[in-house]
């Protein structure tokens, strides 16, 4: 059995569309209000839980021999980024699973003080390699899936917000091609015990985005690029009256003031280990949006 965390997101809806593709038992832990029924027409079991309780996390890795953590927290770093995982990996020490996936961060090692995310995954990261248990650590550079709904509202306007440097190099990776390196990591004996750096098929400049969609739709691109002064002046003023907020825009901040591109080395490693070639951010979104 294999349980998925984050099963209704981005990257977790993918993973669990290709186990059960693959005729593979999945339980997928949802939250009550989450959009899961595609889940459970697939056939995955439905964990109904919180990743905040930990008694939840217990219940759902009864029984379970391959997990995928591949949840986010929407600002709550410490309970979901940090204290779910390690309890995860404390219930599948207990259950002897034969193998983990964590899904951490490009840049997870670089030490970024002021971003809780980042810190989480680190030390998440650790505890795992440290915990006897077979992993996988990915680390992904931003995800094209993300760009979905972006490029809807660009088509309506032609307006693309790109706040801070249009030039810092990102390789935005597409999400079934990541769904795809999650579920053979499970597979190949060369994905054990390893940690790797995942992105997409090209190095692109974050203001090359607005100008792949403007090719995409046929429209001009409107860009509005303020400066990252922006945010810090946000956040100071977040900070009176909600410093948790406050905090929680550091690692926003962080991916919006540095690089996240994969080597040209680790991209080839990446495809030589897991036999695919992966796909570039334009042929991702034409996909999705049918151009
Ligand atoms: N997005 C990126 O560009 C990016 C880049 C690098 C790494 N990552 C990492 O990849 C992972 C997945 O990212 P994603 O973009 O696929 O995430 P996502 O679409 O934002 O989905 C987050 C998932 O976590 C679930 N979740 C949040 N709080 C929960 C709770 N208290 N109990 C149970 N489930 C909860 C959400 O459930 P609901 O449906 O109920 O909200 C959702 O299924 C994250 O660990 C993220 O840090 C993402």
């Amino acid at each position: 059995m294999f349980l998925v965390t984050g099963a209704t997101g981005g990257i977790g809806r993918r993973v669990v569309r290709s186990l059960r593709e693959r005729g593979m038992p999945v339980r997928a832990f949802v939250r009550l209000l989450s959009r899961y029924s595609e889940l459970e027409h697939r056939g995955a079991e439905i964990f109904i839980g919180d990743l905040q309780v930990d008694r939840d996390i217990q219940k759902a890795c009864q029984g379970v021999q391959y997990i995928v953590s591949a949840h986010g927290s929407d600002g709550n770093a410490f309970a979901l980024d940090y204290h779910a995982n390690i309890e995860l990996i404390d219930r599948a020490k207990e259950q002897k699973v034969q193998h983990f996936v964590f899904i951490s961060v490009l840049g997870a090692d670089r030490g970024y003080e002021d971003a809780p995310v980042f810190k989480a995954k680190r030390a998440v990261e650790k505890y795992l390699q440290a915990s006897g248990i077979n992993y996988t650590i990915l680390r992904p550079a931003g995800l094209a899936s993300n760009l979905l709904p972006l490029a809807e509202r660009f088509r309506q306007t032609g307006l693309y917000l790109l706040v801070g440097d249009g030039k810092n190099r990102t390789s935005i990776v597409s999400t079934d091609d990541l769904a795809q390196i999650i579920v053979n990591s499970f597979m190949l004996p060369e994905a054990r015990n390893r940690t790797f750096s995942v992105g997409g098929g090209e190095i692109l400049q974050r203001q090359d985005v607005p100008h792949i969609l403007g090719r995409i739709f046929n429209i001009e691109p409107i860009i509005i690029n303020p400066p990252l002064l922006a945010v810090d002046g946000f956040r100071t003023v977040t900070g009176l009256f909600n410093p948790s907020l406050q905090k929680a825009l550091g690692t926003f901040r962080t991916l919006l003031d540095n690089e996240f591109f994969c080597t040209r080395e680790e991209i080839t490693q990446l495809e030589e280990i897991y036999h695919l070639k992966m796909e570039n951010l334009e042929s991702f979104l034409r996909r999705y949006l049918a151009i």
